[in-house]
């Protein structure tokens, strides 16, 4: 399961970019307004700093708008991936997208038959929502294990299902285990991906021990004794 980071804020996806497992980012109009700053130079900064897809999401509501919008986003960047709303007009501005060789992650998917029309129509990417499907005690897992299934039983249907609305770690892992080909994760969620005591008080008690240890200048030692200086 590739791993994106759902986030417009610039430091966050350089940190990130930093560890050398981001596949690609995600925005909405929500991350973007939160960050206060340009729409488009913002998502021209994201595809510099990403090497893989960057969703930027169109506003109009209408097929002809969001193609249109779609079309203007496209051209931005070659990493830009269009994202579209799960509403009868996104359907169709998904087929005609998808018909000119654009990508387009379908979003705010809460239910498989959704899933299915997205893929239908051609999505790259089809974005369900487990942390929101959760609040309102639904199961969001259960949605990606069977939206994955359908997808695997339908040659026809390409679209990757990029597990949204990550709320904590565990939903990281069960998103890998339900089959998702995506989680696209917060900021604070990816930091606590790599978190733990032991590794930690593990790491901290090798040093206190590496402390004792005679003759600790392991670089300049191991450049004499390759250049045969032993
Ligand atoms: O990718 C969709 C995501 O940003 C929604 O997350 O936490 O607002 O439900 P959330």
């Amino acid at each position: 399961m590739k791993l994106f980071l759902d986030s417009a804020n610039l430091d966050h996806i350089k940190e990130i970019h930093g560890w050398g497992v981001l596949a690609g980012v995600t925005t909405n109009p929500s991350l973007i307004a939160k960050e206060g700053k340009d729409f488009i130079a913002t998502i021209h900064q994201i595809c510099e700093i990403v090497q893989g897809p960057v969703s930027a999401e169109v506003v109009a509501q209408d097929t002809a708008g969001m193609v249109k919008e779609g079309r203007l986003l496209a051209k931005l960047h070659e990493h830009v991936v269009v994202k579209v709303p799960l509403i009868p007009a996104g359907l169709a501005a998904t087929r005609q997208l998808a018909d000119d060789g654009i990508r387009v992650n379908v979003t705010l998917c809460f239910q498989s038959n959704q899933a299915l029309l997205a893929g239908l129509a051609g999505a790259a990417y089809i974005s369900p929502f487990v942390g929101r499907v959760d609040d309102v005690s639904g199961e969001g897992m259960a949605l990606i294990r069977e939206i994955a299934e359908i997808y695997s039983m339908d040659p026809d249907i390409q679209t990757q299902v990029l597990s949204a609305s990550i709320r904590h770690p565990l939903h990281v892992v069960q998103s890998a285990l339900a089959g998702a080909d995506v989680a696209t994760i917060p900021y604070d969620v990816f930091k606590k991906l790599l978190a733990h005591p032991q590794t930690d008080s593990g790491n901290k008690k090798f040093l206190e021990d590496w402390a004792t240890v005679p003759n600790k200048d392991i670089v300049g030692r191991m450049t004499d004794w390759l250049a045969g200086k032993r």
